[in-house]
């Protein structure tokens, strides 16, 4: 898995630009799917398997855009004024490397400060893609890019700027190809616009119209110095979603994704993430209401250029997800 890790984390796809990644997760998936289809938001969906007795629709959604800038202003030096895509901190910015869509790199720097102990405001950095006047400059007001920096392996521990969300891209891609049988009707969703709000994911529930709903995203850990306290380290496994702060899961999902965590013994850890929203609190709330959860990896460093993630975590989330949408559910 680890290659197609690496060509998806270094391949950029900021909020409402997932054009490239798209094609990407398409040409990888195409050979194992029934149905394949995007939508008007760009939602990838494929289809696998049709519905059974005992069996259910299912959607399964990874959201496969990313935090990114959007070109705002280009001053007559060629400099470029950019607002963030997502939740990006000015601390991650300053001495940064960006790449647009259409293929201009850039770094990020800073004005000088007068209060040098503050961090800047986003209003106060700029990007210097190399160009020396504003003719010169190959970006237009609106253009988008991705952070850049390539993907590095530690062995167990996997490292890249958009670990959130192509590392849930690749568990899904994987899944996708290890499921053999089912009764349910499995449609696999990589969404868009997920970092500015669920945007894809809310479009891509309604039109599936699913009777289950599973995310697959990253979640924090609190297993770094001094860090946030929370009961996800890495490498303890994948984990169960109880609680984000865009939805609650519902609780005979999450007993019964326990159950077969155990029935298979397979390592999981129970999440509930302070800070935080993903593709499941779509599906929850679309039309009349969908039972819904998440399996999540657990990330240090999120929303930063180097975000880690543990292989193992990632192999025993595909173990998970593929146990779980090979059988019945059963929730009560
Ligand atoms: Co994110
Ligand atoms: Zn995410």
């Amino acid at each position: 898995m680890k290659s197609f890790i690496k060509t998806l984390v270094e391949t950029p796809g900021p909020s409402g630009s997932e054009q490239v990644i798209r094609e990407v997760i398409r040409a990888e998936i195409a050979p194992f799917v029934d149905e394949l289809k995007v939508d008007a938001l760009g939602n990838l969906i494929a289809r696998k398997g049709l519905k059974q007795a005992g069996g259910m629709k299912v959607m399964l959604s990874a959201h496969m855009d990313e935090i990114g800038v959007m070109a705002t202003h280009i001053d007559d030096n060629g400099f470029v004024r950019f607002i963030t895509i997502g939740g990006v901190h000015p601390r991650t910015c300053i001495g940064g490397r960006v790449i647009f869509m259409n293929g201009i790199h850039g770094v990020i720097y800073a004005e000088k400060s007068d209060t040098p102990e503050k961090y800047p405001a986003i209003e106060n950095l700029y990007i210097d893609v190399g160009a020396k006047s504003k003719a010169d400059c190959a970006i237009r007001v609106g253009d988008t890019a991705g952070f850049d920096r390539p993907f590095l392996d530690l062995g167990d521990r996997l490292v890249a700027k958009s670990m959130d969300n192509r590392i849930s891209a690749a568990v899904l891609v994987e899944t996708l190809k290890q499921v053999k049988q089912t009764p349910n009707e499995l449609y696999f969703v990589f969404s868009t616009q997920e970092e500015v709000g669920l945007r894809g994911a809310t479009a891509a529930a309604f039109g599936v119209d699913p009777e289950l709903g599973l995310a697959v995203d990253v979640t924090a850990t609190g297993d770094t110095p001094k860090g946030i306290k929370m009961e996800v380290s890495l490498g303890k496994g994948p984990t169960i979603k109880v609680r984000d702060s865009s939805f609650i899961s519902d609780p005979r999902l999450v007993r019964w994704m326990v159950a077969t965590a155990e029935k298979l013994g397979l390592p999981y850890q129970l999440e509930v993430l302070e800070a935080g929203g993903t593709d499941g609190r779509a599906i929850q709330l679309t039309r009349a209401g969908v039972p819904a959860s998440c399996v999540s990896i657990p990330c240090r460093y999120i929303h930063s250029p180097s975000e880690m993630v543990d292989y193992q975590d990632v192999i025993h989330a595909v173990h998970l997800l593929v146990g779980l949408v090979s059988q019945p559910f059963h929730l009560e």
